[in-house]
């Protein structure tokens, strides 16, 4: 997922070519033209069009694949204004593992900048509701804002649950509550302690839908108190995968591409997605941890093993699509439309 190109420490990325990763093949150059400070380890990135046009049209809970001047990609959720056709916004924490991609955005990345832009892709989509429960832990706000606004224009019955370490850590909150007032609920851990998950969701309410995008514990602690919930009605996303349980199968399977009249053998060491490409089809990827949605194929016939950490429980069981980075198979032969 990182590229190999790089363009020297100082150096803008204008006027050079734009390193293009596998996942970003039909990237967009933008403009970083404004970057600020929204919270302790927090910036926001305003990126327009080089020459002031038109951004593509997005929804709540869209990202998109932001590819820096080093060549290091990276998905961020759009937290901008989405009725501003001329401006994307997102935020960035700064990871304190990270892999280069936040620490550049952080310390070398300037307006004026340019960067690539994959996407928008949205696999984090609000559904219709008269009710809503949104749940954000941290930087997970960011998807979570848009969908807050779209709830409120929509005239829904909403609440956000928004806890993180410090009030000072807490992008948004600000913004949040002047717009919102008690609607959000803004939970700093050392202030009130942790979010509390039993009083929100220890009786089920079929006709909330609850949106969670935060830290592993969180979401994994959200889909606990909401096992006896009707399982529609809970969606998440994540930003580092989902630990999984063993595949299904530990042999061999047949992918047929229906489209391109080939049959492949996916063995035990090697992904769908590599047996695809080995194959001669070229698939875009960019996380290739089952996180980003890049990668989803359609599924003609035949039942995936779903490895990914996206698809919600009543899409997993469809078996009518599935994410050839990290998901396999449990019948003895799929058949992709590729
Ligand atoms: Fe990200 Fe497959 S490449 S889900």
């Amino acid at each position: 997922m990182v590229g190999n190109s790089v363009v020297p420490d100082g150096a803008s990325a204008v006027g050079t070519v734009l390193p293009t990763p596998s996942n970003a093949a039909n990237a967009v150059t933008l403009e970083v033209s404004a970057k600020e400070p929204m919270a302790e380890g927090v910036v926001a990135l305003t990126l327009t069009h080089p020459a002031g046009a038109r951004l593509p049209d997005w929804t709540p809970g869209s990202h998109i694949d932001l590819v820096l001047p080093d060549g290091t990609t990276r998905q961020y959720s759009l937290c901008g204004d989405r009725w501003d056709p001329y401006t994307y916004r997102i935020a960035v924490l700064r990871e304190p593992a990270s892999r280069g991609g936040s620490a550049y955005v952080h310390e070398r990345l300037r307006p004026g900048d340019r960067v690539g832009m994959g996407g928008p892709r949205n696999h984090f989509p609000l559904v219709p509701s008269e009710k809503y429960l949104f749940i954000a832990g941290g930087i997970g706000i960011t998807p979570l804002l848009p969908m807050v606004h779209q709830a409120e224009l929509l005239g829904a019955d909403w609440q956000l649950l928004y806890g993180g370490r410090t009030r000072a850590s807490m992008a948004f909150q600000d913004e949040l509550t002047a717009a919102y007032g008690d609607r959000v609920h803004v939970v700093p851990q050392d202030e009130l302690g942790l979010l509390d998950l039993a009083a929100w969701l220890g009786t089920p309410r079929p006709e909330t839908n609850v949106y969670c995008c935060g830290p592993g514990p969180l979401l994994g602690a959200v889909e606990t108190a909401c096992a006896s919930w009707p399982s529609y009605v809970l969606r998440t996303e994540r930003f580092i995968a989902a630990a999984q349980a063993a595949p299904v199968r530990d042999t061999s399977f047949e992918v047929e591409l229906r489209r391109t009249g080939r049959t492949v053998t996916v063995t035990p060491d090697v992904s769908v997605l590599e047996a695809v490409r080995r194959a001669g089809v070229d698939v875009l990827s960019s996380c290739e941890q089952g996180t980003c949605g890049t990668c989803l194929t359609p599924v003609l016939d035949g039942r995936p093993d779903h490895r990914d950490s996206i698809l919600a429980d009543h899409e997993r069981a469809a078996s009518d699509c599935m994410f050839l980075c990290v998901s396999r198979s449990c019948s003895d032969r799929l058949v992709l439309d590729l």
